[in-house]
């Protein structure tokens, strides 16, 4: 039977421009490269989990508009249950503008658009497709009483659930956060969540503690290109990361859970689960985009029997 993950999260389109160097306010540069892509958090997990090899039930909002219709036609050419992403009459699609730098770092700025319109009541209609995922997958690009929702259905129906507090927001609430089985910030937003500094690894691995000690299930901490770092009532682990050289950094943390999701659902065991994430967003790193990026299982396998 294969794993089966259900995201409630963001569609997006990604327009980007790869530059040598940022303009400054008010100046015109020539950059050398331009691309429209599938992305946004949610999307992108779901389309890492479903490349992967996942069933894979997304819920999620776009406009009425062409990148609308673009985002359902990329989700039915990878196989990903779109009918439960609805379009929303008079409203875009929500947009990433985002500037990658030589070195593979980026600016993102976004524009919601319909991912601000999905309610707790989409995650209900959704209800009975979710009930039977292995593992829901939530992020912060989509309002927070709907991530709420969704993680008191997992509790209410016994499904575990993935909480990736991702953008960073200031306003989330301890006791939702609680409710997630899995909480997988990096850094910045693992600070955030704890209001406990992050300068050194030993600040990471006491932060990560932190939210154990409010409830949390397991923490999993990304660390870019230093891997991860994983807290649970079996103690602390790291993940030591692949060497790579970076492109595009762009969507490697959804790479990581769609991953990861993927290969716990499997039942390969946390650790494994881990060490293929860690694999599966180092090389996203080496392509430009999110999701375009993201190998398929068989070239993943080719991938890790090269290694
Ligand atoms: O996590 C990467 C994603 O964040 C991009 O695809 C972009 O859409 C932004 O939402
Ligand atoms: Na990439």
């Amino acid at each position: 039977q294969r794993p089966r993950i259900g995201v409630v999260g963001s569609s997006n389109v990604d327009v980007v421009t790869y530059v040598e160097r940022m303009p400054a306010w008010g100046e015109t540069i020539a950059a050398p490269r331009f691309e429209m892509n599938f992305g946004g958090k949610g999307a992108n997990q779901a389309v890492a989990a479903a490349k992967l090899g996942a069933d894979v039930v997304m819920v999620s909002k776009v406009g009425d508009d062409a990148l609308g219709a673009n985002v359902l036609a990329n989700f039915a050419a990878l196989g990903v249950d779109a009918r439960h992403v609805g379009r929303v009459a008079d409203q875009s699609t929500g947009t990433a503008t985002i500037l990658v730098n030589p070195a593979g770092e980026n600016f993102i700025l976004i524009v919601k658009g319909a991912n601000g319109d999905l309610t707790p009541a989409d995650v209900e209609a959704a209800a009975a497709d979710l009930a039977t995922c292995d593992l829901i997958l939530l992020q912060l690009e989509v309002p927070l009483e709907t991530v709420t929702a969704a993680l008191e259905f997992g509790r209410r129906r016994g499904v575990k659930t993935v909480l990736n507090p991702a953008p960073a927001v200031t306003t989330l609430d301890r006791a939702m956060v609680r409710l997630a089985s899995f909480v997988a910030p990096n850094e910045t937003e693992l600070a955030i969540l704890t209001g406990l500094p992050v300068g050194s690894e030993d600040e990471v691995a006491r932060a990560a503690q932190r939210l154990l000690a409010d409830g949390v299930e397991t923490v999993i901490v990304t660390l870019g290109a230093r891997g991860a770092l994983v807290a649970s009532p079996a103690g602390l682990r790291r993940v030591p990361p692949a060497k790579v050289e970076a492109v595009d950094t762009t969507g490697a943390g959804d790479a990581f859970l769609g991953a990861f999701a993927r290969y716990y659902a499997g039942r390969v065991g946390l650790d494994a689960a881990l060490e293929k994430a860690t694999r599966y967003a180092a090389d996203s790193v080496t392509k430009r985009g999110a999701q375009k990026s993201y190998a398929t299982e068989a070239e993943f396998e080719r991938l890790v029997r090269r290694d």
